[in-house]
Protein backbone atom coordinates (compact mmCIF):
# COMPACT_ATOMS: atom_id res chain seq x y z
CA UNK A 1 0.00 0.00 0.00
CA UNK A 2 3.00 2.31 0.15
CA UNK A 3 2.94 2.07 -3.93
CA UNK A 4 0.25 4.99 -4.15
CA UNK A 5 0.56 5.24 -8.38
CA UNK A 6 -2.00 2.87 -8.96
CA UNK A 7 -0.70 1.92 -11.70
CA UNK A 8 -0.84 6.01 -12.97
CA UNK A 9 2.13 7.15 -15.22
CA UNK A 10 4.21 10.52 -12.93
CA UNK A 11 2.13 12.84 -15.40
CA UNK A 12 -1.46 12.00 -14.37
CA UNK A 13 -1.00 11.14 -10.84
CA UNK A 14 -2.65 14.30 -9.86
CA UNK A 15 -5.67 13.41 -11.77
CA UNK A 16 -6.11 10.33 -9.46
CA UNK A 17 -9.97 8.64 -9.46
CA UNK A 18 -11.89 10.37 -6.55
CA UNK A 19 -11.85 6.88 -4.64
CA UNK A 20 -8.38 7.00 -3.43
CA UNK A 21 -8.36 8.07 -0.05
CA UNK A 22 -4.61 9.03 -0.01
CA UNK A 23 -4.56 6.69 3.61
CA UNK A 24 -2.62 3.88 4.11
CA UNK A 25 -5.24 1.24 5.10
CA UNK A 26 -4.89 0.33 8.96
CA UNK A 27 -3.97 -2.83 10.30
CA UNK A 28 -7.05 -5.16 10.83
CA UNK A 29 -9.08 -2.80 9.50
CA UNK A 30 -9.55 -0.39 12.41
CA UNK A 31 -11.65 2.27 11.56
CA UNK A 32 -13.81 3.52 14.38
CA UNK A 33 -17.15 4.55 13.57
CA UNK A 34 -18.59 8.12 13.71
CA UNK A 35 -21.10 8.30 16.86
CA UNK A 36 -23.79 9.86 14.21
CA UNK A 37 -23.78 6.11 12.51
CA UNK A 38 -24.39 4.54 15.51
CA UNK A 39 -27.25 6.87 16.72
CA UNK A 40 -29.11 6.83 13.16
CA UNK A 41 -29.45 2.77 13.91
CA UNK A 42 -30.45 2.96 17.71
CA UNK A 43 -32.99 5.62 15.93
CA UNK A 44 -34.74 2.77 13.87
CA UNK A 45 -34.62 -0.30 16.33
CA UNK A 46 -35.29 -1.69 19.42
CA UNK A 47 -32.42 -3.29 20.88
CA UNK A 48 -33.88 -5.92 23.53
CA UNK A 49 -31.15 -5.81 25.85
CA UNK A 50 -27.07 -6.58 26.11
CA UNK A 51 -25.15 -6.08 23.46
CA UNK A 52 -22.16 -7.87 22.14
CA UNK A 53 -19.80 -5.55 20.34
CA UNK A 54 -16.80 -8.14 19.04
CA UNK A 55 -15.00 -6.16 16.99
CA UNK A 56 -14.97 -3.35 19.39
CA UNK A 57 -11.43 -1.15 19.19
CA UNK A 58 -11.56 1.90 20.86
CA UNK A 59 -15.13 1.43 21.81
CA UNK A 60 -16.78 3.65 19.45
CA UNK A 61 -19.34 1.92 18.79
CA UNK A 62 -19.98 0.09 22.41
CA UNK A 63 -20.14 4.18 23.96
CA UNK A 64 -23.01 5.22 22.17
CA UNK A 65 -25.23 2.18 22.72
CA UNK A 66 -23.97 2.25 26.41
CA UNK A 67 -25.18 6.35 26.74
CA UNK A 68 -28.03 4.65 25.15
CA UNK A 69 -28.54 2.91 28.95
CA UNK A 70 -27.79 -0.28 27.61
CA UNK A 71 -25.10 -2.95 28.96
CA UNK A 72 -22.18 -3.90 26.38
CA UNK A 73 -19.69 -6.64 26.20
CA UNK A 74 -16.97 -5.21 24.28
CA UNK A 75 -14.12 -7.72 22.54
CA UNK A 76 -11.42 -7.52 20.11
CA UNK A 77 -8.77 -9.39 18.12
CA UNK A 78 -6.38 -6.56 19.21
CA UNK A 79 -6.30 -5.04 22.18
CA UNK A 80 -6.59 -1.31 21.35
CA UNK A 81 -7.31 -0.31 25.32
CA UNK A 82 -11.03 -0.75 25.45
CA UNK A 83 -12.51 -4.44 26.22
CA UNK A 84 -11.26 -7.47 25.92
CA UNK A 85 -8.61 -7.81 23.48
CA UNK A 86 -7.39 -11.02 21.96
CA UNK A 87 -10.62 -12.50 20.68
CA UNK A 88 -11.07 -13.75 17.81
CA UNK A 89 -14.28 -13.20 17.00
CA UNK A 90 -14.28 -16.07 13.91
CA UNK A 91 -13.45 -18.70 16.66
CA UNK A 92 -16.33 -17.97 18.94
CA UNK A 93 -18.94 -20.72 19.53
CA UNK A 94 -21.85 -18.65 21.50
CA UNK A 95 -22.57 -15.03 22.49
CA UNK A 96 -21.19 -14.04 25.64
CA UNK A 97 -23.41 -15.01 28.81
CA UNK A 98 -26.44 -12.85 28.99
CA UNK A 99 -26.16 -10.87 25.32
CA UNK A 100 -29.21 -10.71 23.01
CA UNK A 101 -27.41 -8.88 20.46
CA UNK A 102 -24.07 -8.33 18.27
CA UNK A 103 -23.73 -4.77 16.74
CA UNK A 104 -20.70 -4.27 14.99
CA UNK A 105 -18.55 -2.77 12.40
CA UNK A 106 -16.64 -5.61 11.06
CA UNK A 107 -13.41 -5.56 9.03
CA UNK A 108 -13.79 -5.59 5.57
CA UNK A 109 -10.92 -7.68 4.56
CA UNK A 110 -10.69 -6.14 0.94
CA UNK A 111 -7.76 -4.15 1.03
CA UNK A 112 -9.68 -1.19 0.13
CA UNK A 113 -12.20 -0.83 -3.25
CA UNK A 114 -8.80 1.81 -4.26
CA UNK A 115 -7.15 -1.37 -5.10
CA UNK A 116 -9.74 -3.16 -7.26
CA UNK A 117 -10.48 -6.11 -4.55
CA UNK A 118 -13.27 -7.79 -5.27
CA UNK A 119 -17.00 -6.97 -4.08
CA UNK A 120 -17.33 -9.24 -1.57
CA UNK A 121 -14.13 -9.71 0.21
CA UNK A 122 -13.81 -13.58 2.42
CA UNK A 123 -12.79 -12.64 5.40
CA UNK A 124 -16.33 -10.11 5.24
CA UNK A 125 -18.38 -13.06 4.34
CA UNK A 126 -17.28 -15.28 6.86
CA UNK A 127 -18.21 -12.42 9.67
CA UNK A 128 -21.67 -12.01 8.31
CA UNK A 129 -22.41 -16.13 7.97
CA UNK A 130 -20.59 -16.70 11.86
CA UNK A 131 -22.59 -13.67 13.21
CA UNK A 132 -26.05 -14.52 11.76
CA UNK A 133 -25.44 -18.55 13.11
CA UNK A 134 -24.20 -16.60 16.55
CA UNK A 135 -27.56 -14.74 16.13
CA UNK A 136 -29.57 -17.88 15.46
CA UNK A 137 -28.51 -20.00 18.23
CA UNK A 138 -28.93 -17.32 20.73
CA UNK A 139 -32.81 -15.91 19.29
CA UNK A 140 -31.42 -12.29 18.97
CA UNK A 141 -30.37 -9.56 17.02
CA UNK A 142 -27.78 -8.26 14.66
CA UNK A 143 -26.87 -5.23 13.20
CA UNK A 144 -23.69 -4.56 10.94
CA UNK A 145 -22.42 -1.89 8.85
CA UNK A 146 -21.69 -2.46 5.82
CA UNK A 147 -21.03 -0.77 2.86
CA UNK A 148 -24.16 -0.58 0.82
CA UNK A 149 -23.16 -1.55 -2.64
CA UNK A 150 -21.79 -4.53 -0.84
CA UNK A 151 -25.16 -6.34 0.04
CA UNK A 152 -25.99 -6.55 -4.15
CA UNK A 153 -22.81 -8.97 -4.48
CA UNK A 154 -24.60 -12.68 -5.27
CA UNK A 155 -22.80 -14.31 -2.13
CA UNK A 156 -23.52 -11.17 -0.02
CA UNK A 157 -26.88 -11.13 -1.00
CA UNK A 158 -27.64 -15.26 -1.15
CA UNK A 159 -25.68 -15.26 2.51
CA UNK A 160 -28.68 -12.14 3.85
CA UNK A 161 -31.16 -13.83 2.61
CA UNK A 162 -31.06 -17.07 4.10
CA UNK A 163 -30.80 -14.89 7.58
CA UNK A 164 -33.53 -13.34 9.59
CA UNK A 165 -32.44 -10.01 7.81
CA UNK A 166 -35.14 -7.88 9.20
CA UNK A 167 -34.62 -4.12 7.45
CA UNK A 168 -31.92 -2.09 5.90
CA UNK A 169 -31.04 1.37 7.70
CA UNK A 170 -29.51 3.30 4.84
CA UNK A 171 -26.91 6.10 5.60
CA UNK A 172 -27.83 9.39 3.48
CA UNK A 173 -25.04 10.73 4.43
CA UNK A 174 -21.48 9.63 3.53
CA UNK A 175 -19.18 8.59 6.40
CA UNK A 176 -16.05 10.42 7.01
CA UNK A 177 -13.68 8.38 8.50
CA UNK A 178 -10.74 10.17 9.48
CA UNK A 179 -11.73 13.94 11.15
CA UNK A 180 -8.49 16.37 9.66
CA UNK A 181 -10.65 19.16 10.20
CA UNK A 182 -10.73 21.29 7.29
CA UNK A 183 -8.63 19.05 5.31
CA UNK A 184 -10.87 16.07 6.36
CA UNK A 185 -12.45 14.67 2.72
CA UNK A 186 -15.33 13.41 1.89
CA UNK A 187 -15.84 9.50 2.21
CA UNK A 188 -16.77 7.42 -1.17
CA UNK A 189 -18.84 5.16 -0.35
CA UNK A 190 -22.57 4.55 1.20
CA UNK A 191 -22.82 2.52 4.01
CA UNK A 192 -26.07 0.84 5.83
CA UNK A 193 -26.32 -1.12 8.49
CA UNK A 194 -27.94 -4.57 8.20
CA UNK A 195 -30.29 -5.21 10.53
CA UNK A 196 -31.28 -9.31 11.35
CA UNK A 197 -33.58 -10.50 13.83
CA UNK A 198 -34.09 -14.13 14.87
CA UNK A 199 -37.41 -13.13 16.28
CA UNK A 200 -39.07 -11.22 13.05
CA UNK A 201 -42.22 -12.43 11.28
CA UNK A 202 -40.49 -14.45 8.41
CA UNK A 203 -43.88 -14.00 6.34
CA UNK A 204 -42.88 -10.49 6.43
CA UNK A 205 -40.34 -9.06 3.65
CA UNK A 206 -37.20 -6.67 5.40
CA UNK A 207 -37.69 -2.98 5.12
CA UNK A 208 -35.53 -0.84 3.89
CA UNK A 209 -35.15 2.57 5.46
CA UNK A 210 -33.31 5.98 5.11
CA UNK A 211 -31.27 7.35 8.22
C1 LIG B 1 -13.54 -1.29 11.17
S1 LIG B 1 -12.83 -1.50 12.78
C2 LIG B 1 -14.24 -1.12 13.74
C3 LIG B 1 -13.97 -0.88 15.18
C4 LIG B 1 -15.25 -0.57 15.99
N1 LIG B 1 -16.23 -1.63 15.81
C5 LIG B 1 -15.85 0.74 15.55
O1 LIG B 1 -16.81 0.72 14.78
O2 LIG B 1 -15.35 1.79 15.94
C6 LIG B 1 -12.71 -3.27 12.80
C7 LIG B 1 -12.17 -3.87 14.09
O3 LIG B 1 -12.23 -5.30 13.94
C8 LIG B 1 -11.13 -5.87 14.63
N2 LIG B 1 -10.95 -7.21 14.10
C9 LIG B 1 -10.37 -7.58 12.93
N3 LIG B 1 -10.41 -8.92 12.79
C10 LIG B 1 -11.03 -9.40 13.91
C11 LIG B 1 -11.37 -10.71 14.37
N4 LIG B 1 -11.08 -11.80 13.65
N5 LIG B 1 -12.01 -10.84 15.56
C12 LIG B 1 -12.32 -9.74 16.29
N6 LIG B 1 -12.00 -8.48 15.92
C13 LIG B 1 -11.36 -8.32 14.75
C14 LIG B 1 -9.99 -4.91 14.37
O4 LIG B 1 -8.98 -5.04 15.34
C15 LIG B 1 -10.72 -3.55 14.42
O5 LIG B 1 -10.65 -3.00 15.72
Amino acid sequence: MNDQSFGLTEDRREFRPIHISGFAREANDFYPTPDWVTQTLLNHVRLRGPVWEPCCGDGAIAKVIERQGLAVHATDLADRGYGQGGVDFLTTERVPAGCQAIVTNPPYGDGGAERGAPASSRLLLSFVKHAISLTEQCDGQLALLVRFTWMAGQRASSLMSAGPLDRVIVLTKRIRWFDMGDATKQGQHHHAWLFFDAQRDRAQPPAIVFG
